[in-house]
C-alpha cells in the first residue's frame, strides 16, 4: 500500500513540480484533480454518451469545492506559474521600495485575482465588473478606474494586470491613477501590450523593469 502510495506522490510530484512545499490540505486538491482526471480517461470517457453528463456534474461539484480551498489558502496563486513570476517581481519591487505591509496598494481592473494580496495583504480591489465569485475577506470596490473612490495622493501603489489597450486610452484613466497617487507613489504594470505604456507615459515615467517584465512608472 506504500508503495502504491509512494508511487501516486511522485506522479502528483511530477505534475505540479512545488508539490513538496505545499500545505496537506493543497496537497489533497492536488491529488483530488489527478484522481479527477483519472476517473475521466479511463471511467467515465470510455461509457459513451452516459459519461458526458457524468463527467459535466463531477466537474461541476468538485470546481466549487476547489474554488473554495483556493479562496482559503491561495492555492493557486502558489502553483500558477504566469502569477509565481509576477508575484517575484511584486517582491523584489517592495524590497526595493522598502514598501511594508501597510503599504496603501489598488489593484485596477483586478477582476477576482487575488495574488495580489500575497504580498501585500491590504490590497484594494477595483473592478468595473462585480466578479462572479468573490474570495471572503477580499477587499473590493465596483467601479471604473476612472472614478476612484479614494483621496488625492493617498496610494502608494496601482497595479494593473492583463488589461485591453483599449481601457488605457481614455485620458481619465491616467489622470485619476496620477490624482491618487502619493508624490512618490508607483504603478506597475504586468502583462500588458506596448500601446497601454504609451497611453500612460503622458506624465508618467517608466524607472524600472523586473525581470519577469513588471515595470513600474512613476510621476513625471
Ligand atoms: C483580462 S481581466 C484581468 C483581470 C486581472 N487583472 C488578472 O490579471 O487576472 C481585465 C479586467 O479589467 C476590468 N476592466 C475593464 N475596464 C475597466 C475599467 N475601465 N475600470 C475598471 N476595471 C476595468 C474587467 O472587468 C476585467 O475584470
Amino acid at each position: 500500500m506504500s508503495d502504491f502510495l509512494g508511487k501516486f506522490e511522485d506522479r502528483l510530484r511530477q505534475r505540479e513540480p512545488r508539490y513538496d512545499q505545499l500545505e496537506t490540505v493543497e496537497k489533497m486538491v492536488i491529488a483530488a484533480n489527478e484522481i479527477r482526471a483519472l476517473v475521466t480517461n479511463n471511467v467515465l470517457g470510455p461509457m459513451g454518451p452516459l459519461g458526458k453528463p457524468a463527467v459535466r456534474v463531477l466537474y461541476s461539484a468538485t470546481n466549487e469545492l476547489a474554488w473554495r480551498v483556493h479562496d482559503k489558502t491561495g492555492l493557486y496563486d502558489k502553483i500558477n506559474p504566469h502569477t509565481l513570476a509576477f508575484l517575484e517581481d511584486l517582491r523584489a519591487f517592495k524590497a526595493d521600495y522598502a514598501l511594508d505591509d501597510n503599504a496603501s496598494v489598488l489593484y485596477a481592473g483586478s477582476g477576482f485575482d487575488t495574488s495580489v494580496r500575497i504580498v501585500f495583504p491590504d490590497t484594494l480591489h477595483l473592478d468595473a465588473k462585480k466578479p462572479r465569485k468573490m474570495p471572503s475577506g477580499y477587499n473590493f470596490v465596483q467601479t471604473p478606474v476612472q472614478n476612484i473612490p479614494l483621496g488625492d495622493s493617498s496610494v502608494d501603489l496601482v497595479v494593473f494586470r492583463h488589461m485591453e489597450v483599449t481601457q488605457f486610452k481614455d485620458p481619465r484613466v491616467a489622470e485619476e491613477v496620477k490624482r491618487v497617487l502619493t508624490p512618490e507613489g508607483k504603478v506597475a504594470l504586468m502583462g500588458l501590450r506596448r500601446a497601454v505604456f504609451n497611453a500612460l507615459d503622458h506624465g508618467m515615467e517608466r524607472v524600472q523593469v523586473y525581470p519577469n517584465e513588471l515595470s513600474i512608472y512613476q510621476k513625471q
